[in-house]
């Protein structure tokens, strides 16, 4: 099964994926992973990237088209994959088109009203684990595998506004995109916690 995952920043992608690819056995693929890990190794697509990440803006559709296409032709994938951030314009959407088969695109609905304590209160590990602070009770390193935490440079309320209104420009559209395909479900998180949500998530995916 090819899945994309759409939402909102802080809706809720990463924490869904992880258990999705652990469940059903398909490939997470997050292009802001993708462009977080070039930052850090200094790459020419890092350097491009930050700019954008930092401003809440898109990194430019090429590029991120060309990541993902280049991801998608790994062997790995052939067994299904998630698309996690990915495609995010109508563009982009056109363009996985014409080189992928996607089944399904699961839209994680969240009230707006959330996702500001959400991000900033983010806290994410290098092995891939998110906390927030508030059930971290001071601890700063992850229950997992110990490393130290740290906050994501886009996590500040700045940025998350702009964020914001590049989903709802640029990303919203694509709900009725794949509504009109047929390839639409959507979630409503409402206040649930992520296990409810994981629960709603797998009701669907075992239709
Ligand atoms: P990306 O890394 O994809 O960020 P995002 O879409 O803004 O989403 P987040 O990762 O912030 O949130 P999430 O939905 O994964 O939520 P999470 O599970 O972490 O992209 C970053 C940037 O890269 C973009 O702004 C752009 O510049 C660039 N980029 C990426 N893809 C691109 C593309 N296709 N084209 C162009 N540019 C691109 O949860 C958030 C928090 O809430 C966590 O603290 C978590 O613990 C908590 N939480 C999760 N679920 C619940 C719940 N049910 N109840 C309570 N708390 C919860
Ligand atoms: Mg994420």
């Amino acid at each position: 099964m090819n899945i994309i995952l759409l939402g909102a920043p802080g809706a809720g992608k990463g924490t869904q994926a992880t258990r999705i690819a652990q469940k059903y056995g398909v490939i997470h693929i997050s292009t802001g992973d993708m462009f977080r890990s070039n930052i850090k190794e200094g790459t020419e697509i890092g350097k491009l990237a930050k700019s954008y990440i930092d401003a809440g803006k898109l990194v430019p559709d090429a590029v991120t088209c060309d990541i993902v296409k280049d991801r998608l032709s790994k062997a790995d994938v052939i067994g299904g994959y998630l698309l996690d951030g990915f495609p995010r314009s109508l563009f982009q959407a056109e363009e996985l088109g014409k080189f992928a088969d996607i089944d399904l695109c699961l839209n994680l609905e969240v009230d707006t009203a959330l996702i500001m304590d959400r991000i900033c209160g983010r806290r994410v590990c290098s092995c891939g684990e998110t906390y927030h602070v508030s059930t971290l009770k001071g601890e700063t390193t992850c229950a997992k595998c110990g490393n130290e935490l740290y906050r994501r440079d886009d996590d500040n309320p700045e940025t998350v506004k702009a964020r914001l209104d590049t989903y709802n420009v640029m990303t919203a559209p694509l709900i009725a995109y794949y509504a009109a395909q047929n390839k639409l479900a959507t979630v409503v998180c409402g206040n649930k916690t992520p296990d409810e949500v994981f629960e709603a998530v797998c009701a669907v995916l075992d239709k």
